[in-house]
């Protein structure tokens, strides 16, 4: 879903194969329709709907050792995450480049999803720690971000607790581990705090999905969600 990079993909009904109708929560509203089923999908877009998001929700048990976490070098630090607030809507268009499944139409569209998940109206109550912005030796640029939240029960199968909402890393910057680090950062401080697992949605076709199975998370629910006005 364009500008909805790590948000989940939360289905009114019951477990199991999933299908339900619903409006959007756009300006325009637009109805759309949510199924598991890629057969279903692919009818749907035989007949004109439009695939608005295709996406895989992963989670890690964290019934294992303790995680560590790659260490941040050439001078970068960690702030927390609501003082780096006014820069990170245009980092983030930075990160998800043009061509990335989930950049932002605009930097308007971006500072609307930031200013939402700070506010803990997106997913749920930011988990500060371990949300955190990287930024540069200087404290100028911010070079990457992680953004925690906690989301509740969910019909599909989620018992509940934190959930990666947001992680990027600007191009400049990618491919030095610093996306691992802030990775591990979540899952570490989700261990150390006693939590059993934590989730996130990844979109179809995003490399970051490598990142992701690579540190341990498993598919749990691929959805699709198109549009069927
Ligand atoms: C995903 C992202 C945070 C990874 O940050 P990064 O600092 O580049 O990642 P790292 O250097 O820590 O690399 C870790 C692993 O990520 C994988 N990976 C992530 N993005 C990749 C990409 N664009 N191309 C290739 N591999 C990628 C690789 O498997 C790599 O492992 P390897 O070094 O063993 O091959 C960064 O690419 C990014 O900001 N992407 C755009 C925003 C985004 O998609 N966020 C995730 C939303 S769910």
């Amino acid at each position: 879903m364009p500008g909805a990079p790590c948000l989940p993909q939360p289905v009114q009904g019951a477990r199991g194969p999933e299908r339900s109708r619903s409006l959007r929560r756009s300006l325009t509203s637009v109805p759309e329709t949510r199924t598991t089923d890629p057969g279903e999908a692919a009818a749907l877009q035989a007949a004109g709907a439009r695939l608005l998001r295709h996406g895989h929700d992963m989670v890690l048990d964290l019934d294992g050792p303790a995680p560590t976490i790659p260490p941040l070098s050439g001078g970068l630090r960690v702030i927390a995450v609501r003082e780096a607030a006014s820069r990170l809507p245009a980092a983030s268009v930075l990160a998800y480049g043009p061509g990335h499944p989930d950049a932002p139409a605009s930097l308007a569209e971006a500072e609307r999803r930031w200013q939402e998940l700070l506010a803990d109206r997106a997913i749920g109550p930011v988990l500060e720690p371990p949300s955190v912005a990287i930024i540069d030796a200087l404290g100028d640029e911010v070079v990457g971000a992680l953004v925690v939240t906690r989301l509740w029960p969910e019909s599909w199968g989620w018992p509940g607790g934190p959930w990666v909402a947001d992680i990027f890393v600007v191009p400049a910057h990618q491919g030095r581990d610093l996306g691992r680090s802030l990775l591990m950062r979540a899952v570490a401080w989700a261990h150390g705090a006693g939590e059993l697992r934590i989730g996130l949605t990844v979109s179809d076709g995003n490399p970051a999905q490598r990142l992701y199975a690579s540190a341990g998370f498993r598919r749990q629910r691929t959805l699709f969600v198109l549009e069927t006005a």
